[in-house]
């Protein structure tokens, strides 16, 4: 076991508040691309990051809806990773250890709820979706094979899908939990986020400012000057070994 591993693992030994903050690095072992990685097939020529806005959808709602239907095919059967597994272990273990595990994620699949985790989301949902007018959420069944626009039922306007868009608020009740948990905690850990896009990536900000240790699993470290301990690893490789030494 390297020095860093140890590091993390007396530092959740000791630690009665935990705060983990997950991005896409964490779900690129079940073999969803991660947002920055360049695109493939048929999206090969756009930036998720010019799709997933309102601008995009009112110049073009087919378009942004067609490359949600698309991620939605991509998505659908995939299943939890190691990672995933780990993290719902170290949240059951943490109630036994009279911690609390907070866990929050900016990703819109739900491969932390299938491992058996209680994950707050940041960013929305792939598989909820809502009216691009008057907000109603939209219960209506989707057919995932077909990328025709739906309407709403009240209004008429176009559905879209439940996801926080660039430019757009995250929901407050999420948000509030998650500043709540990053300040409250004794060690806050981000897992496979490029921490590029704010509000969520002053979390780990905003649990140093208060006297947390800050741990960092990526593939490739973000350099933040700020982290105690990164660990230059793949989160489904890394995560277990930290699961196996505290349970
Ligand atoms: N294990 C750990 N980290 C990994 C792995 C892995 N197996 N594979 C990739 N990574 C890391 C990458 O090095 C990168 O730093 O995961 C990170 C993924 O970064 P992004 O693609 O930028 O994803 P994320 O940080 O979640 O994006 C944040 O941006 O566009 C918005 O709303 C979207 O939620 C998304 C947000």
């Amino acid at each position: 076991m390297t020095n860093d591993v140890q590091q993390a693992i007396t530092l959740l030994q000791n630690a009665k508040h935990i705060c983990i903050l997950t991005g896409a690095g964490i779900s690129a072992e079940s073999g969803i691309p991660t947002f920055r990685d360049k695109q493939t097939g048929l999206w090969e020529n756009f930036r998720a990051e010019d799709l997933a806005s309102i601008d995009a959808f009112e110049r073009d709602p087919k378009m942004v809806w067609s490359w949600y239907q698309w991620r939605r095919n991509l998505v659908k059967d995939k299943q939890p990773n190691p990672a995933h597994h780990a993290l719902a272990s170290l949240q059951q273990w943490g109630k036994t250890q009279g911690k609390t595990l907070s866990l929050i994620t900016q990703n819109v699949d739900d491969l932390h709820e299938q491992a058996g985790s209680q994950v707050t989301h940041l960013h929305g949902h792939l598989w909820k979706n809502k009216c691009s007018q008057c907000d109603a959420a939209y219960q209506g069944e989707i057919d995932y094979s077909q990328d025709a626009l739906v309407n709403c039922p009240e209004c008429e306007a176009y559905i879209r899908p439940d996801i926080v868009w660039f430019g757009e608020m995250l929901p407050s009740g999420a948000w509030q939990y998650a500043e709540q948990a990053s300040a409250d905690c004794d060690v806050f850990i981000s897992i496979g986020t490029s921490s590029l896009v704010y509000p969520a990536a002053g979390l780990s900000q905003l649990a140093k400012s208060q006297g947390a240790k800050l741990i960092e699993i990526n593939l490739h470290p973000t350099h933040n000057p700020l982290i105690d301990v990164v660990l230059a690893s793949k989160a489904g490789e890394v995560l277990p070994t930290l699961s196996a030494a505290l349970l």
